[in-house]
């Protein structure tokens, strides 16, 4: 038997017979209390790849729908790799964080191209693929092969620091939580142990008030038994938040509302969005100045929109062109292009919400309410000032 050995620093590793004990009782508890989730029906790497990816940064009830669809347009590797990624998109909304769907097309089409559609069996190789970092790589290798890799996710962390009384920062320690998560893997069944910890996490080990009467790891849970269980993890400093101004600009033309997409901005890089600028005080830089050279009036509509913890006040501001106008406008665009690979699009305001894949979309929809005959006809009747456009 292995004595245990504790650094306050690195939490106190139990000895193998508490840890092979738990193992097991994870293990009973997970085959017991699982839920039927559809993204566990099917074990292929790739249906593992996608619904990991969807989970992260995205809850299970929201995302279910999601992949469902998603699995149903694209079933295979293939299909994905070759489908348009505007199409991609569509399928992706919902989810936001719309990086990691382009991430894991351009992943798929490097596993159809240089693997043979076949996803590789070793962390190395996998984390080649664009899109697969070592917590997707170690979820699929380990819940589709069963390889004995330990996947490390908010979840997890929150479960092991707590089972070994870690008392660090979890968000700046993954190499020493690794380490943990490694020794405490059930190597023989790596895809449900680790599927496990994360189920214990989001339903027993919560993070305020966990569930320590339900856990199956409370008897050799060091921090239940020093009743210390609410101080682990501990917390961090919340980033601060940054109130924002933006303006959102809807220009319409015979072709349609504009929407822009570069990647040399804050917000919006990888998608097509309105064009919009900044309003007010901010503390970062401006973006690279797309000058329209057009005229916007004030729709007096606004919302309120959060972008992780930056709190943005929208206002809603438009402009009608006429064909010639557009044309110019078009001009223009090549030039910027030329300068910041701007691209642009133009799109009905029923199919706003398609064009521009994010809930602000939505939220100007919904702050003009108005038909496509209406927009943006500034009758209703609104006191709106015309403003020249900042530049
Ligand atoms: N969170 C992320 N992936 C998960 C999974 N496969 N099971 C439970 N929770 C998860």
């Amino acid at each position: 038997m292995e004595t245990s050995t504790f650094d306050p620093t690195r939490g106190e590793i139990g000895d193998l017979d508490s840890i092979q004990r738990s193992e097991k009782k994870l293990r009973d508890w997970f085959f017991r209390e699982k839920r039927d989730l559809p993204f566990r029906r099917n074990r292929t790497p790739y249906s593992t790849w996608v619904s990991e990816v969807m989970l992260q940064q995205t809850r299970v009830a929201a995302m279910i729908p999601i992949y469902e669809a998603f699995l149903k347009r694209f079933p295979t590797p293939s299909d994905l790799a070759h489908a348009e990624e505007e199409e991609v998109l569509q399928y992706w909304k919902g989810l936001g964080y719309y990086s990691r769907a382009k991430n894991l097309q351009k992943g798929m089409r490097k596993l159809v191209q240089e693997f043979d559609g076949v996803f590789p069996r070793t962390l190395e190789s996998a984390l080649s693929l664009p899109g697969i970092g070592p917590y997707t790589g170690r979820a699929v290798l380990s819940i589709s092969y069963n390889l004995p890799f330990a996947v490390l996710d908010g979840n997890a962390k929150r479960v092991l620091s707590r089972f070994f009384l870690f008392r660090g920062n979890i968000s700046k320690s993954d190499s020493i939580l690794q380490e943990i998560a490694d020794r405490f893997l059930d190597r023989k069944h790596a895809g449900d142990h680790n599927e496990a910890v994360m189920e214990l996490g989001a339903r027993i080990c919560l993070p305020a008030r966990p569930l320590c009467a339900q856990c199956p790891l409370s008897q050799d849970c060091r921090a239940f038994r020093e009743g210390a269980q609410n101080e682990i993890p501990v917390p961090e400093k919340k980033a601060r938040e940054i109130p924002l101004g933006m303006r959102f600009l809807i220009v319409r033309a015979p072709e349609g509302i504009l929407l822009l997409r570069y990647s040399e901005r804050r917000f919006f890089k990888t998608i097509f969005s309105l064009p919009f600028d900044w309003e007010g005080d901010s503390p970062y830089d401006p973006d690279p100045n797309i000058d329209l050279g057009i005229e916007f009036s004030n729709t007096g509509s606004e919302f309120k929109h959060t972008i992780t913890h930056h709190k943005i006040r929208g206002s809603i501001w438009e402009s009608v062109l006429g064909s010639d106008e557009a044309r110019r406008l078009e001009e223009r665009l090549l030039r910027e292009k030329k300068e910041f690979g701007v691209e642009w699009k133009w799109c009905s305001w029923a199919d706003l919400e398609n064009g521009f894949p994010s809930s602000v979309a939505k939220k100007i929809r919904r702050a003009l309410s108005v038909s496509e005959g209406e927009l943006p006809g500034i009758s209703r009747g609104k006191n709106l000032s015309k403003n020249r456009r900042e530049e």
